[in-house]
């Protein structure tokens, strides 16, 4: 609520400024004093200078070490991708059916664009020019980079946390839970395409023989 100051002349003239019941209406505003002194209080806008400290600064630094609220990320694994002993070969949390279709819901948004809904790195916009991206499903000698076919879940999420070469970091964008659901539904999209003939349901089997 705005408070107005009683100045002299409004109260001198109160009938032309403000008609005494206005001014009565005033005077019963609850909790109101009757005084700019919150609104005229010395203040500093944030981050301005001020000649109070000697480093010229008004905002002072936080206490090294101080972590904002919401920001605690004491677990590497579901937070950078990673286990003891380098990057993580399992998911921070169950793979279930949900987990997977979030991921595809969030791959078909993010991802697809220049890796395609297959993972064979021919979307719309690598169709448009941009850098064909490595296909998920074939095989790379050591010397092309990692072999994504093999490759930890915990590499794909990296990838995505921190970007790689010509593809920018999603961290920003995507939060962690969701990488994850991306990073195992891209690790569930390579096995459709490398499934074991004897893990194939039977009647794939049999329109296959
Ligand atoms: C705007 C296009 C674009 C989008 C969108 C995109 N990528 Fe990429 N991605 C690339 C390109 C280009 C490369 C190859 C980068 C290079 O080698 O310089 C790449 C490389 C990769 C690699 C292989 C890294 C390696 O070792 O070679 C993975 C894994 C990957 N992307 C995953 C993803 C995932 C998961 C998403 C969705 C969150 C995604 N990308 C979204 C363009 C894209």
């Amino acid at each position: 609520m705005r408070c107005f100051a009683l100045t002299p002349e409004i109260i001198t003239r109160p009938r032309r400024r403000l008609g005494w019941g206005a001014l009565a209406a005033l005077l019963l505003l609850p909790g109101c004093e009757l005084r700019q002194a919150m609104y005229d209080q010395p203040r500093h806008k944030s981050l301005g200078a001020s000649d109070f400290f000697a480093d010229g600064r008004s905002a002072r630094a936080p206490v090294p070490g101080t972590i904002a609220q919401g920001q605690l990320r004491l677990d590497p694994h579901f937070y950078e991708g990673k286990a003891d002993t380098g990057l993580a070969t399992t998911t921070p949390m169950p793979v279930t059916r949900e987990l997977l279709e979030r991921g595809r819901d969030r791959y078909d948004i993010y991802c697809s664009p220049c890796h395609d809904r297959t993972g064979r790195g021919n979307g719309m916009i690598v169709q448009r020019g941009m850098k064909r991206p490595p296909s998920f499903h074939q095989d790379r000698p050591p010397e092309a980079g990692v072999n994504l076919r093999t490759a930890p879940v915990g590499y794909f999420f990296d990838v995505m946390t921190n970007g790689f070469g010509a593809m920018y970091s999603y961290s920003s964008r995507i939060p962690p839970q969701d990488r994850w659901a991306i990073a195992a539904y891209v690790k569930t999209l390579q096995y459709s395409q490398h499934v074991p003939f004897d893990q194939l349901p039977l009647e794939d089997q049999r329109q296959l023989r």
